[in-house]
């Protein structure tokens, strides 16, 4: 397949292009700071770029058979601040999609994330409120975004990430009686969304992934 990661200089979004590079597929990277990336490969194109500009993220997107989008903040972005990152770029991805008659979007979002925060504890919800409540507040605007749109969109929500190495033995969890919040590794949810994206499963489903 053809891949376009937006979000892809670290965290999952680096994990998934590894993992799609050694599955054998094309894989298009996207972040701002790409130049910096190490990894070379003659099926990965390197792209710097904006994720909330319309032509950057045209080009990002070229061609591909599906979309994995799994920014985060910047890290000199501060969490306590509220930030439109994730609606913004989503909103103009969709929009990309639209215009060029692609179907098929996978998304990292989080556990507390729409839905999922009624299954946080009381606890981790007053948690989560204090530290990412901005972040989580503009979440919640990108799965509404992506559910309202017209793509086979699948929305990842992880919940407290490790980098520890690929497990192969998560849990997905699909049905909302079964979400918990729990330990992923990235290398675990980029395993789930190359193979997720291959298999067009989980279309129009929000899985919860755990250890
Ligand atoms: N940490 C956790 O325990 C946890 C739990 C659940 C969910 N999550 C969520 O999982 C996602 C991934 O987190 P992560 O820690 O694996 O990754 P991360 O280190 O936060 O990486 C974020 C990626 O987004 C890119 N990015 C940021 N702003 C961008 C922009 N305007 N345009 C293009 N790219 C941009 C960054 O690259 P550049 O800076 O080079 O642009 C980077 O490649 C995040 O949404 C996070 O909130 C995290």
């Amino acid at each position: 397949m053809k891949l376009s990661i937006i979000g892809a200089s670290r965290g999952i979004g680096r994990k998934v292009v590894t993992e799609a590079l050694e599955r054998g597929h094309k894989v298009t990277a996207m972040a701002r700071s790409m130049e910096t990336a190490t990894t070379h490969h003659e099926n990965l194109t390197t792209l710097s770029g904006d994720a909330t500009n319309a032509t950057d993220v045209a080009a990002a997107i070229d061609g591909a058979d599906a979309v994995i989008l799994t920014l985060g903040l910047p890290r000199d972005a501060s969490v306590l601040k509220p930030t439109t990152l994730f609606s913004d770029a989503t909103r103009t991805l969709i929009a990309a999609m639209e215009t060029n008659g692609m179907k098929r979007l996978l998304t990292v979002t989080g556990f507390g994330a729409g839905d999922s925060a009624e299954k946080l504890s009381t606890p981790e919800r007053l948690i989560q409120k204090a530290l990412l409540g901005r972040a989580y507040a503009d979440k919640d605007l990108q799965e509404q975004l992506i559910r309202d749109s017209a793509l086979d969109w699948t929305i990842v929500r992880p919940g407290i990430l490790t980098d520890n190495r690929k497990s192969n033995a998560y849990k997905v969890l699909v049905e909302k009686e079964t979400w918990r919040n729990g330990l992923i590794n990235r290398a675990d949810v980029a395993d789930f969304l190359v193979t997720a994206a291959e298999q067009a499963s989980h279309i129009h489903q929000t899985p919860a992934l755990q250890r």
